[in-house]
């Protein structure tokens, strides 16, 4: 049954009440063969059309994917596509989802853009290679949804945190609910250059996110505090040039960051938390870092 959260007294509730999930234990990376910044479809990438550097961007890809490794994750690679320049950001085409028997699931985007429409093919290809139920939603109704970029899951429980007003629509998340039986808390992005949810929320553990509140109105943020005891707050800077809010903290404890985030971790620090730093700066060119690099898998 679909449950969409608006209120913040319904969300501490079902916070209480929200069962268990499994922390993801291994990632999907798209190689960036392809990448490159052709057109724009975000502020980030403008003036940046033609300046990819691809062997830059290949070794700095390869360290990401490393340091995954690092923390003991198991990560898939997937090739490029020709013609398909931001296919690397394979946090957007689809929601991946572990159901209570253990049974694994799928829902697929409708990619907002008319060019990245044709992404999604290739990842319902992997899933069905790998033994994913795949889920769809309806296009009659729902006009965009970009996956992971803009629902995620609370660390281990099954509530999901759905942004919209970009790149996904707000009608689109009864669906989502609906489809994985699981409750979404809905926070609407405001602010253009943080197009996606994962651009300004980062969860870290079970109390702790880290955000840039000025991409959320004054009803998101408040959800966003009656959920989490810990928030901790991105400078300006930091969100915007460096993408603070797009690291990656796959395990409640060691976080893979932009390089030069320096309050952030310092906050991120203080509060326990390792950090990781590495350079995404090609990436950063397409709007694009750690977290929309990779798909968090079980
Ligand atoms: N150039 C890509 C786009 O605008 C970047 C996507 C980054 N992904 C993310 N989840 N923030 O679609």
């Amino acid at each position: 049954m679909a449950e969409i959260i608006t209120g913040k007294e319904t969300l501490v509730q079902v916070l209480k009440e929200a069962d268990s999930m499994p922390a993801p234990r291994e990632v999907l990376m798209v190689t960036p063969s392809h990448f490159s910044v052709e057109y724009v479809i975000n502020p980030h990438m403008e003036g940046n059309i033609g300046t990819v550097d691809k062997k830059k961007a290949r070794w700095q890809w390869e360290v990401i994917r490393d340091k995954f490794r690092m923390l003991g994750l198991r990560v898939h690679e997937m090739e490029g596509e020709p013609g398909f320049p931001d296919m690397v950001f394979s946090a957007n085409q689809s929601l991946p989802y572990i159901d209570p028997d253990g049974q694994k699931h799928a829902l697929m985007s409708i990619m907002h853009s008319e060019q990245r429409k044709d992404e999604v093919p290739y990842f319902e290809q992997w899933y069905r290679q790998h033994g994913y139920g795949l889920h769809y939603l309806d296009t009659n109704g729902i006009t965009d949804f970009e996956g992971m970029g803009d629902a995620i899951w609370h660390f281990k429980k099954r509530i999901l945190w759905g942004g919209y007003g970009y790149r996904s629509s707000r009608q689109a998340y009864e669906a989502v609910s609906g489809t994985f039986n699981v409750p979404v808390a809905l926070l609407e992005l405001v602010h253009p250059a943080f197009y996606h949810l994962d651009t300004c929320f980062c969860t870290l553990n079970e109390e702790s996110v880290l955000i840039y509140p000025p991409a959320f109105t004054q009803e998101g943020l408040e959800l966003i505090h009656a959920a989490f005891p810990v928030v901790i707050e991105a400078p300006e800077k930091e969100a915007q040039e460096l993408f603070a809010c797009n690291a990656c903290c796959p395990d409640g404890k060691n976080v893979i960051i932009q390089k030069g985030c320096q309050e952030v971790n310092k906050a991120l620090k203080k509060n326990g938390f390792a950090f990781h730093e590495v350079d995404t700066g090609e990436f950063l060119k397409s709007g694009g870092s750690v977290f929309c690099m990779k798909l968090m898998l079980w």
